[in-house]
């Protein structure tokens, strides 16, 4: 069993007082979701959440690598054990708990529907019968499941948040339904679209969380000492300022 329980091994990590475990952990981000992560000019892995992470590591002691993943294997990897952790804007839900752990909570979430300026909705019931664009799998995909039942072909499902959006300056659905921290972004960045957002506080408040295999208690433990730790020491708010101002 590769020696794993060899009482003949010294017990060389026990031993050791490095600073920084060798070992890298391997992210798992789908990085079409700016501000929170996206590549930069360079392919870079950028955003909020990298820089979160990047902190919350630097603090626990760990090394971290991300690599982007497609939002529609994101929990499979973990599952799998090809990454590590996530954190991609992911919302702590009771079912996904089911299935994988979560760090304490490290931002605040809610749905917000983007439209283009002239279209004349006011909440979120007015999307029953339009078409509105999510992407696949996401908390956005879910309440509008929930408006006009799982099955609708109203609802069109794309693979990224921007391609969602894209289609919306298209003409091709109009409503759609994601996480207003991106969906500002976009529209701050997007003035040519002419898009117009809609809050509504039916909408469930979410929280983002950074998420770990069920079980590994040891990563887990580490990202939460990490995470208090830039909470405490004002590196959390200096990072979030940056992104999201006073
Ligand atoms: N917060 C939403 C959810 O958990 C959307 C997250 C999408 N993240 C991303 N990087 N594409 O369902």
């Amino acid at each position: 069993m590769l020696g794993a329980c060899g009482k003949t091994e010294a017990p060389v990590a026990a031993s050791v007082t490095a600073p920084v475990e060798s070992r890298v952990y391997v992210v798992g981000t789908d990085a079409a979701y700016a501000p929170f992560e996206s590549q930069n000019a360079s392919g870079e892995i950028v955003g909020f959440d990298i820089d979160v992470v990047k902190a919350v590591a630097a603090k626990a002691g760990i090394q971290v690598r991300f690599v982007n993943t497609p939002w529609e294997g994101i929990f499979n990897a973990l599952n799998q054990g090809d990454r590590d952790l996530l954190v991609s804007a992911v919302t702590i839900t009771t079912e996904r708990r089911e299935s994988m752990d979560f760090s304490a909570p490290y931002f605040d979430a809610r749905q917000l529907i983007a439209i283009r300026g002239a279209t004349e909705i006011s909440k979120f019931t007015d999307l029953k019968t339009l078409k509105v664009g999510v992407q696949n799998g996401t908390t956005g995909d879910e309440a509008i499941s929930k408006l006009q039942g799982k099955t609708s072909t109203n609802i069109k499902r794309f693979e990224s948040t921007p391609l969602a959006l894209k289609e919306l300056e298209a003409g091709g659905v109009d409503a759609v339904v994601a996480d207003n921290g991106v969906v500002v972004h976009y529209v701050n960045n997007n003035a040519g679209a002419k898009f117009r957002t809609v809050a509504d506080n039916s909408f469930a408040a979410e929280q983002y969380g950074i998420a770990v295999k069920k079980g590994n208690t040891e990563l887990l433990a580490k990202l939460n000492q990490g995470l208090a730790g830039i909470k405490a020491d004002g590196s959390y708010a200096k990072i979030y300022t940056s992104y999201f101002g006073a």
